[in-house]
């Protein structure tokens, strides 16, 4: 059945100073929502790219674009170059003459082809320039396939002879963007040599090589090794495409890991084998009563129906079939980025298949980190990470891959934490939340005894927040923590994402306290040695139980109801609440906070939380993000830091632009990358950072929407979404 529907109109080709140029729109951690920009249009990514055998065409090119939406495909040069027939018209009329295909094209080198025949013969800078010749968006340079066989030797051997091969190849492109592929195995050292030294040269993309086998054998955690041995040592301003991956179970956890691109032959050659492809695995045609998804192309008819059909039709059904699926699951996974809850995908998804559950395990369970669900609370730990942890190889080397993953992530602005299990402890977005408070926060006093509010779920002011005032009032020197269920918190900080929101079980916040973890996770918030003891919310009259714990700390009752005592404990509270945010939204040590918030006055919501913080001198500096218990900086609170923080010690980190782009900044606009000349301090994406000029001038401020490396790295898209220009005439 041909497909005649002509709707779909041509690609707008992007501006030729555009063309080859990557930008991430939305992220996720590592995952990013990006734009590949191409002689022929805009490629969404993540992205599928089907693979177009040019001899036997189950789904036409055409129809790809026009009835999927497919913008970007993949075919075989070598077999263009190798068929007279097929050479002739793709020299003459070019490749998307070829294939009747208007969106984007990206060909293979012959590599493959002399992985599964032994030998092409064809030169590697030849095959280049064939593909240039025949007018593809993306080509492949002629890499040497490394086999998980290999040994050592081979491996580096593949790696080298790739690296070799580079930059001819890069010349022979003469400006067409160009494949450089990642060769290594699964050995953490090459595939780290083969990702640095590719990316020393100008390739447009660096796709993953050598994974084939390694997933058709299932080895998933060996391929979750490729993905973290290689993606942290790439060039970030380039997209990374898997190589013959085209199995939607595994999507979730590669696109979680920074992968952008997939081609997939499965779909067609799965269909063939009468084999259906779905997110969780794959099942045969013989096998089924009823469709495991509903997508469009079966709809009004049933397995048995298409069991009856002739082989040609039957395959192309099922080609068509695998592709819907396969397109869904990635139209999930892109909402789940934008959601900021793909990691919780791939979570999910790895209960799809054992292979895939070691891989995540292996990925989340490390001997540095203790393999604990919350660092150092080995007894909650359940025997599937004891033994990941136990029999995996050696993780020390892939351990700065996993600092990778956390650095990127971003504190999803609101919602809740779902709790799904184990799982949900070692979540980057987790782990960067509890790193980013023991790093930053600092207790206001250097001894004195410590109460934890436990036994019960947030909100904790509403439940206690009046004795804790009066525990306060009587006793300055104590300090508050609350226990969530992702670890202690200080009072300051009740109401802080993720820490405060998590959906969970009434038993997981009603966990008894465990001294020994305590005392660890009281080390990690600078605490440690002090003595300590519980407020069960669950037991008795919440008055009786504080002061039943002030006596367990060797400390009188709460204070009386005296008004003026009183409102001077909630003002240091809210004072302090202030600080501690500022200290670790904004990484200000604790004197520096103190100076920043200094004597500050509030103004108040009808519900009794902060809306405005005032400094001495009443200017507004700061809000709380009611959303998830965060600070936005006013420009005058920015201002007042910048006159307080020596960038790259303290302080938010600072992005420097040149003077040309100042008059911009300074009104408002964004900082685009490529118009910014240096970073000091760690961008973390969605948090807050200063722009200054060359001088050091404050220019404005805003919210990073990159690391620093990628700051300096990509040439489009915005860096920092500015909240306030300070320069406006
Ligand atoms: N297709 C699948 N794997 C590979 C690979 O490693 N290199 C190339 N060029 N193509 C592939």
């Amino acid at each position: 059945m041909a497909w005649s529907d002509a709707g779909r109109p041509s690609p707008k080709p992007a501006r030729d100073a555009d063309i080859g140029r990557f930008e991430v729109k939305h992220r996720d951690g590592r995952a990013r929502l990006g734009v590949l920009h191409t002689a022929h249009g805009a490629v969404q990514t993540p992205t599928l790219l089907p693979v177009i055998n040019p001899n036997i065409r189950t789904i036409e090119p055409r129809e790809m674009w026009d009835r999927y939406g497919i913008e970007m495909l993949i075919t075989n040069s070598y077999i263009i170059w190798k068929h007279d027939d097929l050479k002739v018209k793709a020299v003459t009329d070019g490749v998307h003459a070829l294939l009747d295909f208007p969106g984007a094209i990206m060909t293979d080198s012959g590599t493959f082809q002399s992985y599964v025949y032994g030998d092409v013969e064809v030169g590697p800078e030849e095959i280049v320039a064939f593909q240039r010749a025949i007018g593809v968006d993306v080509a492949t340079m002629l890499d040497v396939f490394s086999r998980p066989e290999m040994t050592e030797e081979e491996l580096q051997a593949a790696v080298e002879e790739t690296l070799a091969r580079a930059g001819p190849s890069v010349t022979a492109a003469e400006g067409t963007m160009l494949n450089g592929p990642i060769q290594g195995g699964h050995v953490h050292a090459l595939r780290r040599r083969s990702a640095e030294g590719m990316g020393e040269h100008g390739f447009a993309v660096h796709p993953i090589g050598g994974i084939v086998p390694v997933m058709e054998q299932q080895r998933y955690a060996d391929l979750a090794r490729v993905v973290m041995g290689s993606l942290p040592h790439l060039p970030p301003d380039r997209p990374v495409h898997m190589f013959g991956c085209g199995h939607p179970m595994l999507f979730p956890m590669l696109i979680a890991l920074g992968a952008d691109l997939f081609d997939s032959a499965a779909y067609a050659l799965f269909a063939r084998d009468g084999r259906l492809l779905t997110p969780t695995g794959t099942v045969h045609l013989d096998r089924l009563q009823e469709w495991p998804l509903l997508v469009p192309c079966v709809v009004g008819c049933s397995p048995e129906d298409v069991r009856r059909m002739n082989d040609d039709d039957r395959t192309t059904l099922l080609a068509r079939f695998n592709l819907e699926v396969t397109l869904g699951e990635l139209a999930a996974c892109r909402q789940a980025v934008h959601e900021g809850r793909i990691w919780e995908r791939a979570e999910r998804r790895s209960h799809a298949h054992p292979a895939l559950r070691e891989a995540f395990l292996w990925l989340t369970t490390s001997p540095a980190r203790g393999s604990a669900p919350i660092p150092g609370s080995e007894h909650l730990l359940v025997t599937d990470r004891v033994a990941a942890r136990d029999t995996s190889p050696a993780r020390g080397e892939w351990e700065p891959a996993w600092d990778w993953i956390v650095e990127a992530q971003t504190t999803p602005g609101a919602g809740a934490v779902l709790w799904a299990g184990e799982d949900t402890f070692v979540r980057p977005q987790v782990v960067a939340a509890r790193r980013r408070l023991h790093a930053a926060w600092r207790p206001r006093t250097t001894e004195g005894p410590v109460l934890i509010v436990h036994g019960a779920s947030a909100p904790w002011r509403d439940r206690v927040g009046r004795q804790v005032e009066r525990a306060l009032a009587a006793h300055p020197g104590l300090e508050v923590l609350v226990l969530s269920p992702l670890g202690l918190v200080p009072w300051a900080l009740e109401d802080m994402q993720p820490f405060a929101h998590v959906e969970s079980p009434a038993w997981l916040w009603a966990r008894p306290l465990d001294p020994a973890w305590v005392r660890r996770e009281l080390e990690r918030l600078h605490l440690g040695g002090r003595s300590f003891a519980g407020l069960n919310l669950r037991t008795g009259e919440v008055g009786e139980a504080v002061d039943d714990a002030l006596a367990d700390l060797g400390l009188g009752p709460r204070a009386a109801h005296d008004a003026a005592g009183l409102a001077d404990a909630a003002a240091a509270i809210l004072a302090e609440q202030a600080r501690s945010k500022a200290m670790v939204e904004l990484n200000l040590d604790r004197a520096t906070a103190e100076a920043f918030v200094d004597r500050p006055t509030f103004v108040m919501s009808s519900t009794g939380r902060i809306r405005n913080v005032l400094d001495a001198e009443g200017r507004h500096i700061l809000s709380p993000r009611l959303t998830d218990g965060g600070l936005s900086l006013t420009d005058e609170g920015a201002r007042r830091l910048h006159a307080l923080c020596s960038p790259g010690e303290q302080g938010p980190p600072v992005v420097t632009v040149p003077d040309d782009a100042v008059p911009f900044v300074g009104a408002g606009r964004n900082v685009i990358h490529g118009f910014l000349t240096g970073v000091e301090g760690a961008l973390v994406p969605g948090r807050t950072c200063l722009v200054v000029d060359e001088s050091g001038g404050l220019v404005a401020h805003g919210v990073a929407r990159c690391t620093s490396r990628e700051a300096m790295t990509f040439r489009k898209g915005i860096a920092v979404r500015v909240r306030g220009g300070l320069r406006s005439s």
